[in-house]
């Protein structure tokens, strides 16, 4: 981890707290830190870099999206909305990740508890909704949403919390051309493999009694449990599955 002095007892912490060792300083060079990642502390927030990569959590390039009238175009919105969206309902986003369909679903109206198992995408994010809470523009979206930094199948088997909606995004299997991935997806997979639990992951959600399960799958990708969905919404490149 790299740090400029303002940065320095955020990135102290955040070290302690991963384990991982801090390096301060203004610049990183790159045969230094050739086979290593690195998660850097900025004025722009918190990065992870590998070779060439970057990827950080950020909610701000998403305004548009999230403006209102745009919102009930979204897949997702449309595939996880309930008919009364009264009185805040509870989404549990399962896989988290960088938190970007979740702000979504936040914007949209729910409540979203998201689980994040993997420490270091969990900092990126918790950096993200962070720096989200200080813009005007996102501080009522994000005041709706809450990181749990625990492996979901746990907790959703433990079930001693309700949900309305639960939605998986597990990582899809890996393509075999990996140009055709974008790079924020290159760094992820070399963190997170393909889902191997999908059905552990489907009972685990079933375990809330919720209203409806809504599924992210490559367009053509087989159902992530045995079960057949109620219905799927269907895009150019992506799908969503619904149980109710
Ligand atoms: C494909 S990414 C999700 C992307 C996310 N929908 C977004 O909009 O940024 C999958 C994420 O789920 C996390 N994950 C997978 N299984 C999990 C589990 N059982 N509990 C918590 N997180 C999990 C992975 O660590 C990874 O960050």
């Amino acid at each position: 981890m790299t740090a400029t002095a303002a940065y320095m007892d955020r990135a102290g912490l955040l070290a302690d707290e991963l384990n991982i060792d801090l390096v301060a300083g203004e610049t990183i060079s790159d045969s230094e830190y050739a086979d290593c990642m690195i998660l850097r502390m900025d004025n722009e927030g918190l990065a992870l870099l590998r070779d060439g990569m970057t990827i950080r959590g950020d909610f701000s390039q998403m305004k548009k999206r999230l403006n209102p009238a745009n919102l009930n175009h979204e897949m997702l919105v449309k595939a996880a909305k309930l008919k009364d969206m009264s009185n805040n309902p509870v989404l549990v986003d399962a896989t988290a990740g960088l938190g970007e369909d979740s702000i979504l679903l936040a914007a949209a109206g729910f409540h979203v508890k998201m689980f994040e198992r993997d420490c270091i995408i969990a900092a990126l994010l918790q950096d993200a909704l962070d720096r989200a809470a200080e813009d005007a523009q996102l501080i009522s979206i994000v005041e709706r949403m809450e990181l749990v930094k625990e492996d979901s199948i746990a907790a959703m088997n433990r079930a001693d919390f309700t949900a309305d909606v639960v939605y998986l995004d597990p990582m899809f299997p890996a393509r075999s051309k990996s140009g055709l991935i974008k790079k924020k997806f290159q760094l992820l997979q070399q963190i997170e493999s393909p889902c191997e639990e999908g059905e552990i992951l489907v009972n685990a959600a079933r375990q809330l009694k919720p209203k409806k399960i809504v599924i992210k799958r490559p367009l053509k990708g087989e159902y992530l449990s045995a079960v057949k969905p109620n219905y799927s919404i269907e895009g150019r490149a992506i799908r969503y599955d619904c149980l109710i």
